[in-house]
């Protein structure tokens, strides 16, 4: 029997307990989270914290199986979602089922997830169909930040709101288990949260949402030039490691360390 958290653990936490996610995308990070988290997602974040790409555009699917096989090596008991980056799966739904079918089987992750309009409805359904566990991401959309000029809250005005909830629903119907809500007004979260029945998971959303995502290295204050308002950082590990950093340079300059005991 497995011990690994499942689909079904996940819809039934819906408005009975917070779910909890954040992204890893190396064996040491995930095995810490491993023993906390309901979700690990190896997001396409990955362009930038891993990479120190200006997005997430240029990420590939060799860079997602990659780094999805690296996290599925530390984990016994999340659930493990990884993103299919910009490029392999918006042509068509073939195209879609080809690279969540090379991610899950090269990487045994538990699911994949896409971001989503109304227009790729087809495209979980189809998924769904072929028994990929599909996770959608409505909202501010990374992947589209070239074209919509930047990381900019969705759902402001009543036409973009109407149609962030309608993507929604249609993401329900087609059997997506779940939806990450990225960058929209909390009622609006609210609104689908309280709208759907597969559990959302917000991210500069709604405290209402099913459950919360944060990019690990923001959560643990790794770059602290950035931090938007829906980032708090539980650690400053960026002072830590320059504190570490130059605690070891000034030791080695001062015949320091090695010291006896690194010796033999
Ligand atoms: O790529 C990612 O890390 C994500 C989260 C921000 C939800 O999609």
């Amino acid at each position: 029997m497995s011990n690994r958290v499942s689909v079904q653990d996940i819809l039934q936490k819906k408005k009975r307990e917070k779910i909890t996610c954040l992204t890893a995308y190396t064996f040491p990070i995930a095995k810490i989270l491993d023993d906390y988290c309901d979700i690990i997602l190896v997001g396409d974040s990955l362009g930038m914290t891993i990479y120190g790409l200006p997005d997430t555009v240029e990420v590939t699917l060799d860079m997602m199986i990659n780094h999805g096989k690296s996290v599925m090596r530390a984990v016994k008991k999340s659930f493990v979602v990884v993103d299919l980056p910009y490029g392999t799966y918006e042509e068509s739904k073939e195209q879609a089922l080809k690279s969540a079918q090379k991610v899950i089987s090269e990487t045994g992750c538990d699911a994949i997830k896409i971001e989503t309009t109304e227009d790729m409805s087809d495209t979980v359904k189809y998924l769904v169909d072929h028994k990929i566990n599909v996770m959608a991401h409505i909202g501010l959309l990374p992947q589209s930040v070239r074209e919509i000029g930047g990381y900019k809250y969705q759902g402001r005005n009543e036409d973009s709101a109407k149609m962030i909830l309608r993507t929604a629903k249609l993401m329900e119907e087609a059997g997506a288990f779940s939806m990450v809500i990225e960058a929209v007004p909390a009622k609006l979260a609210d609104e689908i949260s309280a709208t759907v029945n597969i559990p959302t998971i917000g991210i500069g959303a709604s405290q209402n949402c099913d459950g919360q995502v944060l990019v690990i290295d923001d959560l643990l204050g790794l770059n602290q030039q950035f931090k938007p308002k829906f980032v708090t950082h539980y650690a400053n590990l960026a002072g830590e490691i320059k504190l570490a950093v130059d605690r070891f340079c000034s030791d080695v300059k001062e015949k320091k360390f090695p010291s006896e005991k690194n010796m033999i």
